[in-house]
């Protein structure tokens, strides 16, 4: 599978920046939106869901990585996360991340849609543990 090209990360950032504008978000009043895509080429978003029980909060990265899953589709090529000023995944969302892709791509940008980094999981969580690490 070819890496996304540069029209369709763009498309990716923009549909994640869409994506942002659903957020709930009354407590950090940061809303994060991602583009999740599949190697089947479907596009699943998500958005960050906050919570007046803190913890309960979930990420933009992680309501998009689930709905993908929860549909049948394992196969994570890329996402692509908008944030203000182009904060990165956190280390809960790159654990999700590296279950079903440690070399999917990511694509962090900021809310006026610029690249801010280009990586891949791996890069941002080196030694990852994953499903190989469960041996019993
Ligand atoms: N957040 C995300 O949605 N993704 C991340 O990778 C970092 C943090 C959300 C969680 C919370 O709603 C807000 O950003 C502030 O932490």
């Amino acid at each position: 599978m070819m890496d996304p090209n540069l029209d369709e990360k763009t498309k990716l950032i923009q549909i994640a920046i869409e994506a942002r504008k659903k957020a709930y978000v009354p407590y950090s009043h940061y809303p994060v939106g991602a583009a999740l895509l599949t190697k089947s080429g479907k596009i699943y978003t998500g958005a960050n869901i906050e919570n007046a029980a803190f913890s309960v909060t979930i990420c933009a990265e992680r309501t998009a990585i689930f709905k993908a899953v929860s549909e049948g589709e394992r196969d994570l090529q890329a996402i692509a996360v908008v944030t203000k000023n182009g904060g990165t995944p956190c280390g809960s969302c790159r654990q999700a991340m590296a279950e079903f892709n440690p070399n999917m791509k990511i694509y962090i940008a900021n809310e006026k849609g610029e690249l801010v980094q280009e990586t891949t999981l791996k890069e941002i969580l080196p030694g990852y543990f994953g499903p190989e690490s469960l041996v019993q």
